[in-house]
């Protein structure tokens, strides 16, 4: 394996690299299909939504014709379909340097309302596929090595209520994280995780909306934040661009936490 130098250069670019970034339609995925087209990447969004996609890919495509953005249907709960995907960026791109596992869902319950089926749907979305995904991408990857980032959360070292099995998953995907870096590393493959706090999607919204206190509810969550507010998904994507490029060149097998100093606090 080729070995890389360190390096005094840091442009913060993306130029001429390859990015998938999985769960890209909409959210903090989105925001970092962004981010990354503006620092001159080539970025595939993957996600099982189609008309969102679509339509996210649209908007980057027209606001930067040069640098368009691409777009594949994949569910990630399929094994099959991950099989797919290497062969499709191979045809379209024929490598990849950036791999961004964001897809996830949070749909949690109560632990004594826990089923089979639930839990094996969360874990295969947030867990599975981010673990096989990149295993059948890595043939892509090219001697020059390439970054992984997996977007965990902070419920991966921080207890909230009714999210054990969410939880699970994303601690999961941090010894992922850890254990891919170290097998990677001799490819030159850097391997992060970032752990967001609140950030401001779906996801949140949803949320909010399906509790009955939605509103006081913000209000507090937004009252712990030292920092004074909730994220925002372009937080995340300034965090996932600093991985991503060489910038971080030096960094593997971290977890990158980005919450606006939420899980610092040890008073109210
Ligand atoms: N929003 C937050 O506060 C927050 C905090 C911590 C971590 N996260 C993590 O960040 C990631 C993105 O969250 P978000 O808030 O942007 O969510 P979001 O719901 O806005 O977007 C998630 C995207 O993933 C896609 N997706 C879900 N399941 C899929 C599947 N099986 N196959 C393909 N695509 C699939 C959805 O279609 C959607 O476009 C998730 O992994 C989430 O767990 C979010």
């Amino acid at each position: 394996m080729k070995k890389m130098e360190g390096s005094a250069e840091c442009s913060g670019s993306l130029s001429g690299r390859v990015a998938l970034i999985t769960g890209g339609a909409q959210g903090i995925g989105r925001a970092i299909a962004e981010r990354f087209q503006q620092a001159c990447a080539q970025v595939c969004i993957l996600d099982r939504d189609v008309k969102t996609g679509e339509a996210a890919v649209r908007e980057l495509t027209n606001r930067s014709p040069a640098m368009p953005v691409t777009f594949l249907r994949v569910d990630l709960e399929q094994p099959d379909e991950i099989r797919t995907v290497a062969d499709s960026m191979q045809s379209s791109y024929g490598r990849l340097d950036i791999l961004v596992n964001n897809a996830g869902v949070e749909l949690d319950r109560a632990f004594p309302e826990m089923s089979v089926e639930l839990w094996d749907r969360i874990l295969a979305i947030n867990l599975r596929a981010p673990f096989f995904l990149t295993q059948a991408l890595l043939p892509l990857f090219t001697p020059d090595g390439g970054a992984v980032i997996n977007v965990s959360s902070i419920h991966s070292t921080h207890a909230f209520p009714d999210s054990t099995a969410y939880a699970c998953s994303k601690a999961g995907l941090v010894a992922l994280t850890r254990n891919l870096a170290l097998e990677l590393a001799q490819r030159n493959i850097r391997v992060n995780a970032i752990c967001p706090g609140y950030i401001d999607t779906r996801l949140w919204d949803e949320y909010l909306r399906t509790s009955s206190d939605g509103d006081e509810l913000a209000q507090q969550v937004t009252d712990l934040h030292p920092m004074g507010r909730r994220g925002i998904p372009a937080d995340v994507a300034n965090a996932a661009l600093f991985l991503a490029t060489d910038c971080s060149s030096f960094v593997t097998g971290t977890q990158l936490v980005v919450d606006g100093g939420l899980t610092i606090r040890t008073h109210t």
